[in-house]
């Protein structure tokens, strides 16, 4: 499925209906070369869970939290990691616990295809916008945003 994303509008409706659809063990890997707009998308997902405030790229932190929303999030992006196995240092299924993940760079964390919760995302630039490729893991089917 192709969804075309002409302008951070497209982006932002996009989120939304991400958001509406997200449940807990979800995982949103977000693949997509640099300035593909993945941080972008995590930030409309974010802010139509509710959050309120500013959403920091994990690029330094690897990952940044929001428990208090519904599903509680996780985003991660993982473009720092040198090893896929550094996800266990990290305590990453600690942090997936009940919660839903957004996941940048998820090539480097070894991947998530293989999970059926898993809504596999590559963003590429098209013109002046973007378009997504969106790829439905088993449980996603029926409820593709
Ligand atoms: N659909 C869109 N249309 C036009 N511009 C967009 C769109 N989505 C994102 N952008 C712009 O692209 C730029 C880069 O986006 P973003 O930081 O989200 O990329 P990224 O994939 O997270 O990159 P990185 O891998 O470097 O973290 C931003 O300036 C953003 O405003
Ligand atoms: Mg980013």
């Amino acid at each position: 499925m192709i969804v075309d994303l002409p302008d951070l509008a497209a982006m932002d409706a996009f989120g939304t209906r991400i958001a509406a659809a997200l449940r807990p063990g979800d995982v949103v890997a977000l693949s997509g070369g640099l300035g593909a707009g993945k941080t972008t998308l995590s930030r409309s997902v974010i802010a139509a869970l509710g959050h309120p405030g500013e959403v920091p790229s994990p690029t330094f932190t690897i990952i940044e939290t929001y428990d208090s929303l519904s599903p509680p999030l996780v985003h991660a992006d993982f473009y720092r990691l040198e090893h896929p196995s550094e996800i266990d240092e990290i305590g990453l299924d600690d942090y997936r616990e009940g919660a839903a993940l957004l996941a940048e760079w998820p090539e480097n964390a070894g991947g998530f295809g293989h999970e059926a919760a898993c809504l596999s995302i590559t963003l590429e630039i098209a013109g002046e916008g973007r378009r997504a490729i969106v790829l439905p893991g088993e449980s996603w089917l029926g409820r593709e945003p």
